[in-house]
């Protein structure tokens, strides 16, 4: 039977001045709310941080699923732990990937490793045993709109097998350029989790395009091989 696709509403694409009812627009549709993080740094764009997010699980019960596009996220995790994150991703290009992985675990922090459209499989094979999530960038991080990269479906396709022939608990998300015609190409691929921003908010009606999204992912859903193991 084919995974049920999961949907996570990028908040960057919202009107950060009418964030909480751009949340409970789109509550209904929404298994994680996605949180982008940017420093100026490691993006160059700034975003929001802790504040944001402490003021956010106030409104909502969602999980609050952070990606931390910065060059020190190590520093700022138990912030984001104590105003009430359910996980973060951390980019694995920073490199002292072990640590901070280490460091989400023992704030109680589910562990997303977040990894760029140029950064190979090799890059973060060795910590798949490790984390909640890997996190498959389609786009280059830094803006929300762009184009999907068709390209690094190989990759996802790869994590896919790696993940399943090794039989471990971890979800494949995809960020950036997601939407009604993409997110089939990686459903297919093997990712389960949809990270979209201008293709839900950016609509006139929110929860029905992010509807569409997941039947669109569900009717391409990666079929799980009943000879794995
Ligand atoms: C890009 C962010 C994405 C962004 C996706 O750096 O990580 O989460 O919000 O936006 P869309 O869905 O518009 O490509
Ligand atoms: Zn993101």
């Amino acid at each position: 039977m084919a995974q049920v696709a999961r949907i996570a509403p990028s908040i960057l694409s919202a009107d950060f001045a009418c964030l909480g009812d751009a949340v409970d627009t789109v509550a209904p549709e929404a298994d994680l709310l996605h949180v982008d993080v940017m420093d100026g740094h490691f993006v160059p764009n700034l975003t929001i941080g802790p504040p944001v997010v402490r003021s956010l699980r106030k409104h909502t019960d969602l999980y609050l699923d952070c990606h931390l596009m910065m060059t020190n996220p190590g520093k700022y995790l138990e912030a984001f732990r104590s105003a009430g994150a359910n996980g973060c991703s951390v980019h694995v290009e920073l490199g002292e990937t072990e640590t901070l992985i280490a460091e989400m675990r023992h704030l109680g922090l589910d562990a997303g490793l977040a990894v760029n459209p140029d950064t190979p499989f090799e890059a973060f094979a060795e910590h798949l045993d490790k984390i909640d999530l890997v996190l498959l960038m389609t786009v280059f991080p830094g803006f929300g709109g762009q184009t999907f990269m068709a390209e690094v479906m190989p990759k996802v396709r790869r994590t896919r097998e790696e993940i399943d022939r090794r039989d471990l608990p971890v979800a494949i998300q995809v960020d950036g350029g997601i939407d009604e015609d993409t997110a089939p190409i990686a459903s297919e691929a093997g990712a389960t989790v949809f990270v979209a921003g201008s293709a839900i908010f950016g609509q006139d009606d929110p929860v029905e395009a992010a509807r569409r999204i997941r039947a669109a992912a569900d009717r391409a859903g990666w079929e799980p091989s009943t000879t794995a193991g």
